[in-house]
């Protein structure tokens, strides 16, 4: 009798790699790399209660954020798992306010890494789902090592985005823009197996994912729209359930697998100066390059976010990022306010 072969990480990527003659290889190597230090910091958030990894280093980043240790471990980690390699020219992350550079002593490569080590920090201290998010660009600059440029890149570049999921079980999700692919670290063998092949967002939507505390901070229009969601604007029959992790990264995949709409609008208290939180190169970025990869679409209110030219490593966006209809209906609530 044999034994079904689980299809391994290494196994699907050589595979969707010898799709493309031309490929180098390198792409491959960086989204296995980005396995194995997902790896090492699932070790770790496992154990967080255990060790003394919990609470606050007690500096601010460049975002005006308390560090958490676990955000300086991931960070340190993923840059350890990749600054050697050769298949990078340059990195980028939230946890560091300028570009990172690959040190001199190591080779530079053709690839660009921007990440958000740990994102849902302020979930950590209480054992809720975290994860990383991570976007790739090809080097575009003239020089060796990479510069700015290779940073601000708008989304629709990028060669392949993704995230690794802490949550009750460890999962990698990622696209090179050939479907959406999901796999669930086995920890009995330390290997991430494909689970969830060829993800496509439900068209039925069944959630609505929104910090609603933050009501009195929109528009008309978003809080319209969030009436709506809620089922006590308009059509009640129109209600979704209301489902909110405070994890992008965990809200976006539920709402992923499971059909619905995650929204951050901006805050609009102070006239003429809106206001967002979540950072377009490594949060809202990735996450519309897989949405649409999976059917979905993800806007900031007036562009596709995959269409917004960055022009600073950190900067900030709004985000409405699901499936197809509900995105359309977030434009009409907006369109209708004009
Ligand atoms: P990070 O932990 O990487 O700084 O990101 C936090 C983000 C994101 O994960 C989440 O969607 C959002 O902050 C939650 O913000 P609110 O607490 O304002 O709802
Ligand atoms: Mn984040
Ligand atoms: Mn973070």
């Amino acid at each position: 009798m044999t034994a079904a072969q689980p299809m391994t990480i290494e196994r699907f990527i050589i595979e969707q790699e010898q799709r493309h003659p031309d490929a180098t290889g390198a792409l491959s190597q960086i989204l296995y790399d980005l396995a194995f230090a997902g790896k090492i910091i699932a070790r770790e958030v496992r154990k967080a209660g255990l060790v003394d990894i919990l609470g606050g280093t007690g500096s601010v980043n460049v975002q005006g954020e308390l560090v958490q240790k676990l955000d300086e471990y991931a960070n340190t980690t993923i840059f350890k798992a990749m600054d050697h390699t050769g298949r990078l020219c340059i990195m980028g992350s939230e946890e560091v306010a300028d570009p990172i550079e690959i040190p001199e002593r190591y080779p530079t490569g053709p690839y660009v890494l921007l990440f958000d080590p740990l994102d849902g920090s302020s979930n950590i201290d209480y054992n809720v789902s975290i994860g990383t998010i991570f976007s790739i660009h090809r080097k575009i600059s003239p020089g060796p090592r990479g510069d700015i440029t290779d940073i601000l890149q708008t989304g629709n570049l990028q060669v392949a985005a993704g995230y690794i999921l802490y949550g009750s079980s460890t999962m990698m999700v990622y696209s090179t823009g050939n479907g959406v692919h999901g796999f669930t670290l086995d920890p009995s063998i330390g290997e991430f197996l494909l689970s969830h092949p060829n993800i496509h967002m439900p068209e039925a939507s069944r959630y609505y994912s929104v910090n609603e505390s933050y009501y009195t901070r929109w528009t008309p229009a978003i809080r319209k729209l969030v009436d709506h969601l809620k089922g006590t604007y308009g059509k009640p029959s129109a209600a979704r359930s209301a489902r909110y992790i405070g994890s992008l990264v965990a809200d976006f995949h539920r709402n992923l697998i499971g059909g619905g709409i995650f929204l951050y609008p901006a805050d609009v208290r102070e006239p003429g100066k809106p206001k967002a939180k979540l950072r377009l190169l490594y949060e809202a970025a990735p996450l519309a390059f897989l949405a649409e990869a999976a059917g979905g679409r993800a806007i900031d209110g007036e562009r596709r976010i995959l269409d917004v030219v960055p022009t600073q490593l950190h900067q900030r966006t709004a985000l409405f990022v699901g499936n197809c209809d509900d995105v359309a209906l977030v434009e009409r609530f907006i369109a209708a306010e004009r």
